[in-house]
């Protein structure tokens, strides 16, 4: 979960090296450095902080060269400080990487006993010197980086440069995702598409095990036993446009906003409007006697909500777990199992594990993805893309919405396959689906209301969020994207199990913002709230008109649309991400990047 450049170029590459890595910053931002071979010599500049801080560092010590590599850090192993910045650097050789070197102590202490000397703390540092070893007993700077990966340990996704190959950037991969750009007279590897896509749409996503030696021509690729392969090259949409922030502050802002677009651009893949059903192809649930999700954080939540839409419409039993723990317990699975992996990056480790673990079983696999080159998406059987496009903000908003999207096909479908509902009711599902983006639009016009809120909420330094049925999940998504934002605790409950502990949280200070759609739980919701108002609790209902004209008159109420049952949990996503937003933005926190997270976690 940090991201890597590599450039060869005809002219200086440091600003384009800056430019790759604002578009990297989302996967790790607390140091940044960059290396180049300057005149034939190795020189590297390297940061504290946010790229900025190395940005200022290169305008008044500028480097010149026309190879180079360049790296945005989400600390693993050493402190996040210039020291253990990459790139790292031994002899001839500087070494990007992202990703865990696990037998790094071992070889480190060899490389110790053998007379090399650290300075960093990171793990990163030994494939330099391991490199630089086999280069001082002779070997060409290919072989010299085969025999370094040969020993490797862990997950990687390197950028070498050596001094004296003044046409040359090397890279590999294994775990950590890793493309080839090819440009015109200068070519480019990076950690994603976004790496590369200020230079170019051609790209060639390498497989596990592949490493490359690429010059201003041609990438020559190799797979990991040595031998030369041919892998496909794409031209991928270009993203470019899409990765500014236009007339927005911030990305996350921008993303928030996109949400009528990024469902409706997912919709369209799964749903028929004009037979009112889902797509043919969307899964085809013979042999499917139930759903295992596996996800991390917001990704999980879409799929708990997916779960209470999927039981509930389609009959289907649907079991979910967090990544990080169905990957090291025993799981019993049985052959009508589909896995279900939800990744926005499609990277996520722990989730990718899961996938890989079912596989190994030989269960089948799909993934939910909207990164469609990713890991996860090359992998699983089946591919159900979101189409949110890139979401760069650290916090997860439309691609969480474009989740659901697919969720609640996923059960319109899976009920009519197996017979639940009858064509008319298919057809109702289906209507009330196809309202999400204009619910989704007309939902954002509360936001002005929302950016009041936030004045109010900011200074609380607890906040509880309460939901039933669908709501819970929601409310959990609420309380982890408050966090996020603000740095406020808060948790997500379910309403009903408040007086079973929670409950004891409630004072006059600690705001409670209940979800209370007007649906048949709504009573049972009042009651919970009641509850909190008995006890002096400042409590803020989002509900729609319905709810409003029953709300207890102690509450703050914002009226969101009234929508189909179906699709609520789309409708309330948008309060509760304006509320981490505009809380955030009011404290003054760095929203797009927050401290201490990274866009895609690609370790355990
Ligand atoms: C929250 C957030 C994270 C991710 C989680 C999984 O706003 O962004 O909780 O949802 O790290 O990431 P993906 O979806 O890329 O697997």
């Amino acid at each position: 979960m940090c991201g890597i450049i590599g450039i060869v170029a005809s002219s200086n590459v440091s600003g384009q090296l800056l430019e790759s890595l604002q578009r990297l910053e989302y996967r790790g931002y607390d140091s940044a450095g960059i290396a180049t071979l300057s005149n034939g010599e190795l020189d590297r500049r390297r940061a504290k902080g946010k790229l900025q801080a190395l940005i200022d560092v290169v305008s008044t010590s500028p480097l010149e060269g026309q190879v180079g590599i360049g790296h945005t850090r989400w600390a693993t192993h050493g402190a996040p400080s210039a020291i253990n910045a990459h790139p790292h650097l031994s002899g001839r050789v500087a070494v990007v990487h992202n990703g865990i070197i696990e037998n790094y102590v071992a070889l480190k202490a060899d490389l110790m006993a053998s007379g090399h000397v650290f300075e960093s703390d990171t793990d990163t540092e030994v494939v330099a010197h391991m490199i630089e070893a086999a280069l001082a007993s002779g070997a060409a700077p290919l072989e010299a980086l085969k025999s370094t990966l040969d020993r490797l340990e862990g997950a990687y996704a390197l950028a070498v440069i050596v001094e004296g190959e003044n046409d040359l950037v090397m890279g590999a991969r294994r775990g950590s995702p890793l493309v080839v750009g090819y440009g015109d007279g200068e070519m480019f590897i990076g950690s994603d598409a976004l790496a590369v896509g200020p230079f170019t749409n051609r790209i060639t996503y390498l497989e596990e095990g592949d490493y490359v030696a690429i010059n201003r021509e041609s990438a020559r690729i190799f797979d990991a036993e040595g031998n030369s392969v041919e892998r496909a090259k794409h031209t991928v949409a270009s993203s470019a446009v899409l990765v500014e922030k236009g007339n927005y502050r911030h990305f996350m802002e921008k993303e928030i906003h996109e949400q009528p677009d990024s469902s409706q651009h997912t919709l369209a893949r799964y749903i028929d409007p004009v037979a009112g059903s889902p797509s043919e192809h969307i899964l085809d649930f013979t042999g499917i006697s139930r759903l295992q999700v596996v996800a991390c954080g917001t990704a999980y939540y879409a799929g708990l909500v997916g779960k209470y839409l999927i039981e509930d419409i389609a009959g289907i039993p649907v079991d979910i777990e967090i990544a990080s723990e169905f990957r090291y317990r025993n799981p019993v699975m049985d052959p009508g199992t589909l896995t279900v992996a939800i990744s926005q990056s499609g990277e996520t480790a722990d989730t990718l594990a899961a996938l890989r673990w079912c596989k190994e079983r030989g269960l089948r696999t799909a993934a939910i993805v909207n990164a469609h080159q990713s890991t996860m998406a090359r992998e699983a059987d089946i591919v159900l893309g979101t189409y949110a496009g890139p979401e760069i903000c650290v916090l997860s908003t439309k691609a969480f919405t474009a989740q659901i999207v697919v969720l609640i096909s996923l059960a319109i479908a899976g009920a009519r396959q197996r017979g639940r509902i009858d064509v008319a009711t298919e057809r109702r599902y289906v209507r009330e689906l196809l309202e999400a983006p204009r619910l989704i639009a007309q939902t954002l016009s509360i936001e002005r209301q929302i950016a009041n809120l936030a004045q109010d909420l900011m200074r609380s330094c607890d906040m509880l969020f309460l939901g039933r049925g669908v709501m819970y999940p929601m409310a959990m998504e609420g309380a982890l994207k408050l966090k996020e934002s603000s740095y406020i605790h808060a948790e997500g409950c379910a309403a009903g199990e408040m007086k079973h502990g929670p409950i004891s949280l409630i004072d006059d200070v600690t705001p409670v913002v209940v979800l209370a759609p007007s649906d048949e739980l709504f009573d049972k919701t009042m009651s919970n709230l009641r509850e909190v108002i008995a006890r002096s609790g400042p409590v803020t209902m989002i509900t729609d008109a319905e709810g409003a004209a029953r709300a207890p008159s102690e509450v703050r109420v914002i009226i969101v649309p009234t929508g189909p049952k179906l699709i609520n949990a789309l409708i309330y996503a948008v309060p509760l991400q304006l509320i981490a937003y505009h809380i955030g933005v009011c404290k003054g926190t760095d929203v797009d990047q927050p401290r201490n997270l990274a866009k895609s976690v690609t370790v355990e």
